[in-house]
């Protein structure tokens, strides 16, 4: 195909995502007297709503996802004990590097192609009496869950701990994902469904476990849980000790501000209607792509996608390398790999610890060099789906 053929889309990945709403609420606070700054009562609003939202009890705002992830493996090892954690091959850097840093061991499963989440049989077949926690990623606003794994972990009293940072909104059986597992993960991050710049929060139902989250975003400091009987309880433990600096756990600094908050605040007034957009723009895609090329049997039911995931069908490399030159050719920003750049296992930092093990997972590798994703928001024009289908159904 020439380039003269080519149209020009200028499709970033992601676009427009912090509105002039979202901006004005952040002038509004400044134009107060001294207006509180480090993290206060916009925090613990912005929590309140958001837990609200998903459907929990707790929530634990934080700078990132990553944060999220990390406290949430702290707090889940003090809960549990060191042990084992399964994790899927697909997912972010984080989510791995947290179970690590947590002196917890990873156990890996490879994905199943329709939700790209893990593959439910073989994440029943890796437990075993180690098995701590199940650590599953809802990969770019597809839903990971199904009745066979909950069940399967209900029976055996395993936590699962789910991963929405891509997933905001997207729902099983009509609830909200992170509101179904022990403990979740969110990501505010500017390409996300929702963005605070930077953010992320964790949640949970659990109150012993909301007290550790909240301690583990503070320097492990005990002033930083709001149950009273808590902070009593080490009071009397370390009477030695000013209750103003009692540190429960070896910890960071993880907060984030009330700045963050407002613009989290503010854009969760419009998360919904953007998230309608979303999902009737990545079915518009799905079904005008061509299914005999590319991979369209995705479980769309409840999800809520940020990214338009273009799977090719066949392990075709030239065939991969005109769908990327044409992309690149039309201004379409796109990662391949989709999700953390495919295969988690053949990363460096994996690869030392477990050398071949990237080689067992057929799925996850297909994905590794045949899946990219593509932006995908609310500002995105119908029109502009249409072209860039009819012009990857021509290669
Ligand atoms: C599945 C998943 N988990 C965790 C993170 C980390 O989030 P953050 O970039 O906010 O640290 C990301 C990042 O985008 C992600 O995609």
């Amino acid at each position: 195909m020439s380039s003269t053929t080519i149209p020009d889309l200028d499709w970033p990945l992601m676009d427009n995502n912090i509105t002039r709403a979202d901006l004005d609420a952040v002038i509004e606070h400044l134009k107060h007297d001294n207006p509180r700054l480090t993290q206060g009562p916009e925090v613990v609003a912005f929590e309140k709503e958001w837990s609200e939202w998903v459907g929990v009890k707790h929530s634990v705002f934080v700078n990132s996802g990553s944060s999220a992830n990390t406290i949430t493996l702290l707090a889940l090892r003090e809960k549990f004990g060191p042990g084992e954690v399964i994790v899927p091959t697909l997912t972010w850097v984080s989510d791995i590097a947290a179970v690590l840093h947590a002196g917890m061991t990873p156990v890996f499963v490879d994905i199943n192609p329709h939700t790209l989440g893990m593959d439910t049989v073989q994440v029943l077949k890796k437990l075993t009496p180690n098995t701590r926690a199940v650590f599953l990623t809802h990969i770019l606003g597809y839903n990971g869950l199904d009745d066979v794994l909950l069940d399967g972990l209900r029976e055996r009293g395993i936590p699962l701990i789910e991963d929405v940072c891509e997933s905001h909104g997207a729902t099983f059986h009509g609830r909200r994902l992170g509101s179904i597992g022990y403990a979740s993960n969110f990501s505010f991050y500017y390409a996300h469904h929702l963005s605070t710049i930077e953010g992320g929060m964790v949640c949970t139902n659990d109150p012993e476990f909301y007290q550790m989250a909240r301690m583990f975003r503070s320097h492990g400091l005990v002033r930083e849980a709001n149950d009273t009987a808590v902070k009593a309880d080490y009071t009397q433990r370390f009477p030695d000790l000013n209750p103003e600096f009692i540190f429960a756990f070896p910890a960071h600094n993880m907060r984030s501000t009330e700045i963050n908050a407002i613009l989290g605040r503010s854009q969760l007034k419009r998360l919904d209607a953007n998230n309608v957009i979303r999902t009737r723009n990545l079915r518009l895609f799905l079904k005008n792509l061509d299914p005999a090329r590319y991979f369209t049997d995705f479980a769309v039911e409840g999800s809520s996608n940020y990214a338009f995931t273009l799977v090719l069908r066949e392990a075709n490399e030239a065939f991969r390398d005109r769908v990327m030159e044409t992309l690149n050719a039309a201004r379409v920003e796109f990662r391949r790999g989709t999700s953390g750049g495919g295969n988690q296992l053949r990363q460096p930092y994996l690869r030392r610890l477990y050398p071949d093990e990237y080689k067992k997972y057929p799925a996850v590798n297909h994905i590794h060099f045949f899946g990219f994703y593509i932006g995908n928001y609310p500002d995105l024009k119908e029109d502009k789906i249409h072209r860039l289908c009819e012009l990857l159904n021509r290669l």
